[in-house]
């Protein structure tokens, strides 16, 4: 199988290649890290080896629920937040068509829901819903978060009131801890059927697990190419320490040059809207593993040419901190020519004949030319086709790739205590019992305040 391909030549009119190769030593400790198992976090490396363990009896109980879903579901939808969510909907996104919500196929529809707590969000999800056939997947590894069960509440009484609460039981599955949660606890006292997340992966590295895999099969596409894609990276970088032989140290060590040169924030760039929301994956990937101590890239996301128009101003001319991944597929699957025009008054003649993807690749590459003498360093990732198995080595080589990088910025990549944060405001703000000194102490600020 071919291997998606990276290419650092942009970077060098900023950084020279012996920066790069000079980290070789830290790669091979933060490797070594990982394979192993003796940095921080070291509990949290189940996803090191998980795409050549999964066995072929978690395959076929998922396809047979993606088959049972697609005979009673018009709409699937996948109630989940950060890690629950964002990995499925990166490979859905990535394979559907574009305007597959307003087209028929064979597959239900994936909605999502429990990533907010917009009122008129759920809302309006259950007026379509109050219409429609449909089933609902629950996704929490704690169990215990605060959206999900917000929407799952509400969704569960819907189904309920809609087909009887043992219509709805066969409508519902939940993926959480084996033994932790609430969810864990309703799922059991309900009875629905469940799948479990490991203990040894967290949310964000979940994607080739039934948190990901159920609903990527219900959705219509194949997870053995998938997790199969990513077995191939799994072997490559797992066995390669050296940089210029394994794509996920390359990136790891360049993107650790840069930023000790100055260069604090990433943007990954993408030229197919389809993969908008696997840029939002990798942002959560990055920014949830490595923003900690005061230290990290900030991780950010820009889809091209739409975002020229508006970010392309600042990442042109702006403050010369960032640099740029740019993430192309080489071969698009449709064929649409510009046609010519006898009178061409909007004067495009000039690209008559030409199928519009090699505009798209002139306007990739002219864009390059120009970030890079702004002075944005670029790095070229690129795969040949938008298909399951590059999505599984595009998974693999970012989450390896996140790992190396997290142990060479000297933090742990697979906590996330900062997000306690907000909950903890929130909950005290809304009186939740066991945080009444919260409560006390956040009036109090907010009283000094105003
Ligand atoms: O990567 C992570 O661990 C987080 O983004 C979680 O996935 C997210 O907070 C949701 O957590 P849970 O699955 O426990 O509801």
């Amino acid at each position: 199988m071919a291997h998606l391909t990276l290419d650092i030549s942009r970077v060098f009119n900023f950084i020279n290649r012996n920066e790069i190769i000079s980290l070789q030593k830290e790669i091979n400790s933060a490797h070594q890290m990982i394979i192993q198992k003796t940095g921080q976090g070291n509990d949290f490396l189940g996803w090191v080896t998980l795409p050549n363990e999964i066995d072929e009896n978690l395959f076929k109980a998922i396809q047979s629920d993606a088959e049972k879903i697609k005979k009673i579901a018009e709409i699937f939808v996948v109630i989940g937040i950060g890690g629950s969510y964002l990995g499925s909907r990166a490979v859905i996104e990535a394979l559907s068509d574009n305007f597959n919500m307003l087209k028929n196929n064979a597959y239900p529809k994936i909605i999502y829901a429990g990533h907010n707590l917009s009122e008129d969000y759920l809302s309006e999800l259950m007026e379509v819903l109050n219409n429609k056939s449909y089933a609902i997947v629950v996704i929490s590894k704690s169990g215990t978060t605060t959206e999900p069960a917000v929407a799952f509440r509400i969704l569960k009484n819907h189904l309920e009131q809609k087909y009887g609460k043992t219509g709805a039981k066969e409508r519902i599955i939940a993926i959480t801890d084996k033994a932790k949660g609430a969810l864990k606890k309703l799922a059991t006292d309900e009875g629905y059927k469940t799948y479990i997340v490991p203990d040894n992966i967290g949310g964000r590295y979940s994607v080739l697990t039934p948190v990901g895999l159920l609903p990527i099969a219900v959705a219509g596409f194949d997870i053995r190419a998938l997790v199969g894609g990513a077995v191939a990276m799994q072997k490559l970088v797992t066995a390669n320490t050296d940089i210029d032989k394994n794509p996920s140290a390359m990136y790891a060590a360049t993107r650790n040059a840069l930023y000790r040169n100055g260069k604090q924030l990433e943007i990954m760039v993408n030229y197919e809207p389809k993969l908008y929301y696997l840029t939002q994956w990798w942002k959560q990937l990055f920014g949830e593993s490595e923003g900690k101590e005061k230290k990290g890239i900030y991780p950010s996301g820009a889809s091209f040419t739409t975002d020229l128009h508006s970010m392309g101003q600042y990442i042109q001319e702006g403050i010369r901190n960032i640099f740029e991944t740019v993430l192309s597929v080489d071969k698009n699957y449709r064929r649409l020519e510009i046609p010519y025009d006898k009178d061409d008054l909007d004067g495009l003649n000039f690209l008559a004949g030409k199928p519009i993807d090699a505009v798209n690749k002139m306007a990739e590459l002219g864009t390059k030319l120009a970030h890079v003498e702004g002075g944005v360093p670029n790095i070229s990732l690129s795969i040949p086709e938008l298909n399951e198995e590059y999505l599984g080595q595009l998974i693999y080589f970012y989450e390896f790739a996140c790992a190396l990088s997290g142990y060479m910025l000297g933090i742990n990549p697979f906590n996330q205590r900062g997000v306690e944060a907000y909950k903890k405001n929130m909950f005290a703000l809304l009186g939740k019992p066991g945080f009444e000194k919260e409560t006390e102490e956040i009036k109090q600020k907010i009283e000094k305040n105003s």
